[in-house]
């Protein structure tokens, strides 16, 4: 059973500064899918991000705004931050523009994050849909790095079709890994594509599952329609509120609880969350 009690936002441990933009240097960008693509990025003052699996940044491109984006790569590889970036609107359409070489701002890291202490020991199983699998993905190279902690490993991603499908290569070793179990699915399939994986909702692969549900912590990640039906999938098992981790989204501004408008009920996105345990946010209005 998880006892987890997700972690409070470190924002105020982030050089002080939670309004002003820190400048980094664009490493590489790498195309994922045709809407998605992967930054990676370093300090250009040459500190550590300060980044745990879960939270965000606010990117920040001068003259055009910010956007909260999850933090995609695990603190154990490295000083260097990757964003999986969907291009969505004024912010993410100019970042997809950018350039290896080119600058960026961030503010953050940010929110709380996935508490991979209390997750010791015990079996995780890791569900994502769609671009959920960004902020999961830190979570999953966290865990790969430091697997002797964790008890069995179960990875399920769903997709809608076999193009959106992100960090194709990933899932790809993750799937022959002898460490973990993956699976993959896709809503569809178009004729012609070729395709040798599941296809049907990711709600699908749970039935089979043979889950412990005294020693298990499942994360969902995902787009806000999954969480209701995998959670339906999930108490069958055994698992109650308390050992079922979410991570919401909410329009954002000013990422640190100053501005209002990511309110889940009495709670705030950016600061209580985006990280939840499902028994902090199921009984709240809206917000799954
Ligand atoms: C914690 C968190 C983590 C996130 N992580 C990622 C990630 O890893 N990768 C990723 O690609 N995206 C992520 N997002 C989503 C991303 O922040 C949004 O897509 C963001 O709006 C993009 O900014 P933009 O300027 O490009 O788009 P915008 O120009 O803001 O438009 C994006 C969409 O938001 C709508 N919108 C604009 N203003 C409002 C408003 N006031 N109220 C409601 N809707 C509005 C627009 O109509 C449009 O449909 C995350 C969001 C949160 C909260
Ligand atoms: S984004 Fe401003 S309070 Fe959360």
């Amino acid at each position: 059973m998880c006892n987890s009690v997700v972690p409070k936002t470190n924002a105020h441990e982030c050089d002080g500064k939670l309004y002003l933009p820190f400048q980094c240097k664009i490493e590489s960008v790498q195309e994922l899918t045709r809407t998605e693509k992967l930054f990676r990025l370093s300090r250009k003052d040459g500190k550590p991000f300060g980044h745990k699996p879960g939270q965000f940044m606010q990117v920040s491109i001068t003259g055009i705004g910010e956007a909260p984006i999850s933090v995609s790569s695990s603190p154990t590889r490295g000083d260097y931050l990757e964003l999986g970036v969907r291009k969505a609107g004024t912010l993410t359409n100019a970042m997809h523009e950018l350039k290896s070489g080119d600058e960026i701002g961030l503010r953050g890291p940010f929110g709380t994050f996935f508490d991979t202490e209390s997750m010791k020991g015990k079996d995780l199983l890791l569900i994502s849909g769609g671009c959920g699998l960004a902020p999961m993905r830190a979570l999953i190279q966290y865990v790969e790095d430091c697997r002797k902690d964790f008890g069995n490993v179960t990875i399920l991603y769903g997709a809608k079709s076999p193009a959106d499908v992100l960090y194709q290569s990933e899932l790809e070793q993750w799937q022959n890994s002898d460490k973990l179990s993956c699976q993959v699915t896709v809503d569809t399939v178009s004729s012609g594509t070729c395709w040798d994986s599941n296809v049907g909702l990711i709600t699908k692969l749970i039935p089979p599952l043979d889950i412990n549900a005294d020693k298990t912590v499942a994360v969902i990640v995902g787009p806000p329609i999954m969480y209701k039906f995998v959670t339906l999938e999930l108490y069958p098992k055994g698992l109650s509120d308390k050992d079922i981790i979410v991570s919401l989204e909410r329009y954002m501004k000013c990422g640190v609880g100053k501005c209002g408008h990511c309110t889940i009920d009495h709670l705030y996105c950016c600061t209580d969350g985006p990280v939840f345990t499902l028994d902090q946010v199921a009984s709240l209005k809206g917000a799954i």
